[in-house]
């Protein structure tokens, strides 16, 4: 497979048509969303190399070097997929992005920063545009930690006072992934214990707090969703391995159930989807799981279904957009209830109008009745209702997200023939999308 992330321009775009359902065999990668992570947290390491296995090549692996960079991390990114760090001590205590790139990943820079220099600049994090995505959060508990800060649109200014980073306890108002990280990583640099509260607890966050026990961090999980930390001057690990990408993994399988295929998904993890895989199984999915990977094929008429998306272990918001084009190929009324973000429902906005037998999605700002959200009477358009079966016809349309990137594609596999551009949203996560649905026998061509 011919690796692609690195190519894809403002011109490339992808052409899809429906054609066979897919089927083989296909690996999935590793995850985008625990990579830069624990890229991250090997920042925390004074000297030495850390070498990080199964990294995927995919662009958000590209920016966050790019911040690397700035700071003057040595690093080296293998054909084997293995990352070689060289943290020693960083030349710049400021980190930018460079035009329209950007990721969430400056604001994690920031406690392993403040730590060498008293002092931090850090660009804003961008990425996708599916919600507010406030960063007050992050603001308050680094705040907490003893960092005076000062905002302005395109960065954050920070100082330390005369004591440094010093241990504290932070009560997360939402257990955010983002702020969880940041606040575990910024944790391990500061003086004594720290315990944050109410934590995201995904998957790529349990990895996080394994590579840093396994560094020698002190640092402890409760069942209450609190994490506790105790600062440590240095890190030491030598090799750490990403998890399969559980979005992925859920992305490919809900293209092949829609194109009523048969696949095994090499790789992937069924302890990483339980509470995907008891909604596919309801559904009526076939699913067959083994030691190396999971078999996901369609066996008989799919079932509609109503999910919302939660925290962990609650189903992701991640998979709600892959999840959403199988409900159009099912006869009925699914519904999607997203609690995690306000506005992720612009692809399916994108793909009405393609639409051509008298069907429709319909989106609305109202929650179901009695399931009320944080969302609840603020008019932000995240409930889905999905009349199945929907046929799409031909025509183009430009990714607006990330995993909307995907869910585009899968659509374009049950249509009449769909131009889907703005490819480089879709590569910053998914590696080689395109060529891996035409190793399972997609009809889509990519055109860089
Ligand atoms: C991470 O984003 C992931 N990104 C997202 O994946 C994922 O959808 C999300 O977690 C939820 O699982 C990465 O890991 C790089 P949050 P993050 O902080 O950390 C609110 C993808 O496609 N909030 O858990 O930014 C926020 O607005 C991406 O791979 C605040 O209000 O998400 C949202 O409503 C998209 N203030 C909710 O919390 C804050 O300071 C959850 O966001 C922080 C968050």
């Amino acid at each position: 497979m011919i690796n692609t992330f690195d190519k894809i321009t403002d011109q490339s775009y992808a052409l899809a048509k429906k054609g066979d359902p897919l089927f083989g065999a296909v690996s999935i990668s590793g995850a985008k969303n625990m990579v830069t992570k624990i890229m991250t947290a090997c920042l925390l390491a004074k000297k030495g190399k850390l070498i990080i296995k199964n990294v995927p090549f995919i662009s958000e692996v590209l920016i966050t070097l790019r911040l690397f960079d700035q700071l003057g991390v040595k690093y080296k990114l293998n054909v084997d997929k293995t990352l070689e760090i060289e943290p020693q001590s960083f030349r710049s205590s400021k980190v930018k992005f460079e035009g329209e790139e950007g990721n969430r990943i400056s604001l994690l820079l920031a406690g392993p920063v403040l730590a060498q220099f008293g002092e931090a600049t850090i660009a804003k994090p961008k990425g996708c545009k599916i919600g507010l995505r406030k960063i007050d959060f992050h603001v308050q508990g680094l705040e907490k930690f003893g960092t005076q800060i000062k905002e302005t649109d395109e960065f954050l200014f920070m100082k330390l006072g005369a004591q440094g980073l010093k241990g504290t306890q932070f009560r997360l108002p939402f257990p955010s992934v983002g702020a969880t990280e940041n606040l575990l990583i910024t944790a391990v640099s500061a003086q004594g214990e720290s315990i944050i509260n109410n934590c995201a607890v995904e998957p790529e966050i349990i990895e996080l707090v394994k590579f840093l026990q396994r560094a020698g961090v002190e640092i402890t999980l409760n069942g209450d969703r609190s994490i506790k930390v105790r600062g440590a001057e240095n890190i030491n690990l030598s090799e750490f391995t990403v998890i399969p990408d559980r979005i992925e993994t859920v992305s490919l399988a809900a293209a092949a159930l829609a194109t009523k295929g048969d696949v095994f998904l090499k790789n992937a993890k069924q302890d990483l989807i339980v509470t995907l895989l008891g909604l596919l199984e309801k559904m009526g999915a076939g699913i067959e799981i083994k030691e190396n990977g999971i078999r996901i094929f369609y066996k008989q008429a799919l079932k509609p279904i109503s999910v919302t998306t939660e925290v962990y272990p609650g189903l992701a918001t991640d998979f709600q957009q892959s999840l959403a084009i199988l409900f159009s190929q099912v006869q009925g009324l699914s519904h999607i209830h997203e609690t995690i973000f306000e506005k992720r429902f612009g692809y399916l906005e994108v793909l009405n109008p393609l639409i051509k037998n008298n069907k429709k999605f319909t989106i609305s700002g109202q929650c179901p009745k009695g399931q009320e959200c944080r969302f609840s009477g603020q008019g932000h358009q995240h409930f889905a209702e999905i009349n199945g079966p929907i046929e799409f016809g031909a025509g183009e349309v430009a990714i607006c997200d990330l995993r909307a990137g995907f869910a585009l594609l899968t659509a374009g596999l049950l249509s009449d023939g769909l131009k889907i551009s703005n490819l480089k949203l879709l590569f910053r996560g998914y590696e080689d999308p395109v060529a891996k649905l035409k190793s399972l026998g997609a009809d889509i061509e990519l055109k860089i």
